[in-house]
């Protein structure tokens, strides 16, 4: 019997405002999260899969039915982006994050351009992503619905995810309606680069 749970969040639900507010944040971790974790439960049940190790399952979602897929990533990718906001975020990156950034992007602000562009560029739900390719250099790639880049669904560019921002109007339209760019542009006022840094050398290690 699986047993993955939702995870609590490390601040309170009103801790982001006002760039995310307290109604998008207790909707999106109390349902749309906990929806995620019952459904991914049930649809691993069915598959009789009894593995709890959610990254080898989502490196192998092709094996698995479109319900592993949808709820398996969206309780992985939810569970990484309440990991990487804080009320005190770290502003700025900085070591060898920083360094490959701007190898990689040219600056910082190059690579948040970067960014914007993939969430805005992303047709109807989906994440935007920083994530590690499995060769080692730093990548930007936008996903539809619950995928990432772990999925060998992915055509081209597999790799670790270390930062998402959820695109999904489920996260901003409360506060944000339709204006998607605004949202993206808020979401570096709460982005901890800490936790980035640390998930950037977790990725590493797993490559080593
Ligand atoms: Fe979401």
């Amino acid at each position: 019997m699986n047993s993955f749970t939702l995870p609590q969040l490390p601040y309170a639900y009103d801790a982001l405002e006002p760039f995310i507010d307290k109604e998008t944040m207790t909707i999106h971790h109390q349902r749309h999260h906990q929806a995620y974790v019952d459904n991914l439960n049930a649809a691993l049940q069915e598959a009789e899969e009894t593995s709890t190790d959610l990254d080898s399952i989502l490196q192998r979602i092709s094996e698995y039915s479109p319900a592993v897929r949808n709820n398996g990533g969206g309780h992985y990718n939810h569970s990484l982006f309440w990991d990487i906001l804080s009320p005190q975020p770290k502003l700025n990156t900085e070591g060898k994050l920083a360094e490959t950034i701007n190898n990689t992007f040219g600056s910082l602000e190059d690579f948040k351009a970067e960014m914007k562009k993939g969430g805005l560029g992303q047709f109807g739900s989906g994440w935007v992503w920083l994530f590690v390719k499995f060769n080692g250099s730093l990548a930007i790639a936008s996903t539809p619905n619950q995928d990432n880049p772990m999925m060998d669904t992915q055509s081209v560019n597999r790799g670790f995810p270390i930062l998402g921002i959820d695109v999904w109007e489920h996260a901003y339209y409360l506060a944000y309606q339709n204006k998607r760019a605004d949202y993206l542009d808020s979401f570096w006022s709460v982005l901890d680069w800490s936790a980035v840094e640390k998930k950037y050398e977790e990725a590493l290690s797993k490559i080593r």
